[in-house]
């Protein structure tokens, strides 16, 4: 979800509490990890983070090679992860360094659930009354929602509304801009498999409302009134709910995917009241579309603008059996095996989402912590891990870190990465359940629109450059335009 808004959290928390409270120096206890000294007292890495966001993390990292290291702020510590060593340790104590304890607590100010619906997303958020609670059994809901039966019935669905949203956009002959594009197709094609016919973002203004709602987070995480300081991300926000309650009032959630089904009941068996369903759906959205997107995006980008690459890619579709319908797409669950003959453009997948990677994921210290036997984390604290930290970590990746490296994840290229050094989906229990489905969806449909147009770059395929600036998202988005001009091909053709 929102994972790596995270350190603003603590950002806001601490600035709130440089109000409400005589501002006191941190208690450092001398088996904490290693704190990072400061040239301004006290709020010296509270601007740093505020000024320069996860870069800030990335100099202080460079600059000092602790593996994992304190920053003290304004009523606390945040701890900071600079090694995959400590990724392992840190994801085999999902209970007292939490995830999920996280999203509980982002659900009130993200979603604005009521006082009532937040009471019981809070209760045993902590653990300590045994292993329920509504935000781990609906996590368990949604892993069971994205695997075997379900997950192919999903990942067709989202095939096919693809197929469709690609004929009707492509434009031939004219120019489309990619991001744009992949945005269009990727959006449609996800919301419709998750949501049913009923799809409240088929209708794509709701699509930028969701965009303009999560680039909000930060502020609506500081719990300030979001009507007043942003009336735009506010509007946008309950516009979004404003359908959801309607979908869901009048049942449209019966025809939806398992996704949806499964975490309503969840819900409702809970006791949440209907309205804020809908809410919970609205929050559900960041999820599912929005690391999905910047991710079809550059795994489009790097095979399209790579003349050799876009050649292998091609090959191997082939190979796979793509080209025996007209879509290059399958379209049968027995054909969607044919997905998982495409190691090449998996890897090139994966390589954009390390290439690309940027913000953080976090996790909340329920109790004193002793990490590894070695260091103390102390309860109430963050533990930030910063995704590009570690995707460019040269003792996992090698000599080659900078390079993008298309064949690096498959099994001929011989690499070896440290297990826990790839952070696109996460890891351990709170490893992403959409994964599977993510990879069949852009992995197809970046074939098929290899197998079946040329694209050219009116620029050449100029890099479009990072935009960072969004918190709720695991990769960072294209900053520049890039503008193609798609004409057909002869699909056969190598
Ligand atoms: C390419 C697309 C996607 C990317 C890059 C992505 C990325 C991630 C990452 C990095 C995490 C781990 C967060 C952490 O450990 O702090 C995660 C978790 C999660 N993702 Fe995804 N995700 C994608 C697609 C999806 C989709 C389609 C769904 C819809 C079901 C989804 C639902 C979730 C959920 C519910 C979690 C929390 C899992 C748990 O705590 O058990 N994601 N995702
Ligand atoms: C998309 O276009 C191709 C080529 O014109 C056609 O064969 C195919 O049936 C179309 N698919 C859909 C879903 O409209």
């Amino acid at each position: 979800m929102s994972q790596n808004t995270l350190f603003y959290v603590a950002a806001g928390v601490a600035a709130v509490l440089l109000l409400l409270q005589r501002v006191t120096a941190v208690n450092k206890h001398s088996s904490e990890p290693p704190f990072v000294p400061t040239r301004v007292p006290f709020f010296g890495h509270l601007f740093g983070v505020l000024f320069e966001q996860t870069s800030y993390y990335a100099r202080i990292s460079k600059q000092y090679s602790h593996k994992l290291y304190s920053l003290a702020m304004p009523g606390g510590r945040v701890y900071i992860v600079n090694s995959p060593d400590y990724i392992s340790t840190i994801q085999k104590n999902p209970r007292e360094l939490s995830f999920w304890f996280i999203e509980a607590s982002l659900t009130k100010n993200l979603g604005g659930i009521s006082d009532k619906a937040n009471a019981i997303l809070l209760e045993n958020a902590r653990g300590d009354k045994g292993s329920n609670s509504l935000v781990v059994d609906g996590m368990k809901a949604t892993h069971k929602a994205m695997a075997g039966e379900a997950l192919d019935t999903i990942s067709l669905a989202a095939i096919n509304r693809a197929k469709r949203a690609v004929n009707e956009s492509i434009n031939l002959g004219g120019e489309i801009e990619l991001w744009d594009w992949a945005q269009h197709v990727f959006s449609l094609a996800v919301s419709s498999s998750v949501y049913g016919p009923e799809n409240p973002y088929e209708n794509e203004r709701l699509t930028r409302s969701l965009t303009q709602f999560a680039d909000h987070t930060p502020t609506f995480l500081t719990g300030l009134p979001a009507w007043l300081f942003i009336p735009k991300a506010y509007k946008a926000r309950e516009a979004i709910v404003a359908r959801f309650q309607d979908y869901f009032a009048k049942k449209a959630d019966t025809q939806a995917s398992e996704l949806v089904k499964a975490r309503a009941k969840v819900l409702r068996e809970y006791g949440i009241p209907e309205p804020d369903i809908a809410r919970f759906e609205a929050v559900n959205g960041f999820g599912i579309l929005l690391n999905l997107l910047p991710t079809a995006f550059w795994t489009l980008w790097h095979v399209l603008s790579d003349p050799a690459l876009l050649s292998a890619v091609r090959a191997e579709a082939l190979a796979a059996g793509l080209a025996a319908n007209a879509d290059c797409l399958p379209a049968s669950a027995a054909e969607l095996k044919k997905l998982d003959k495409l190691p090449l453009l998996t890897s090139v997948m994966k390589e954009a989402m390390r290439h690309h990677g940027a913000g953080v994921a976090a996790r909340m210290v329920m109790n004193d912590h002793m990490l590894d036997n070695k260091f103390l984390l102390k309860r109430d604290s963050y533990v930030f891990i910063p995704n590009a930290a570690m995707h460019f970590d040269r003792a996992s990746w090698g000599a080659n870190v900078d390079t993008f490296v298309a064949d690096r994840f498959t099994r001929e290229s011989g690499e070896k990465i440290h297990p826990a050094a790839f952070r696109g989906f996460g890891g351990g229990v709170n490893l992403c359940p959409g994964r599977a489905y993510s990879l069949r969806l852009i992995t197809g449909v970046v074939a098929a629109v290899a197998l079946r147009f040329e694209g050219v770059g009116v620029e050449g395929w100029k890099y479009p450059g990072h935009d960072e600036r969004s918190m709720a998202i695991t990769l960072a988005r294209p900053l520049r335009e890039v503008r193609v001009r798609f004409s057909e091909r002869e699909v056969a053709a190598p």
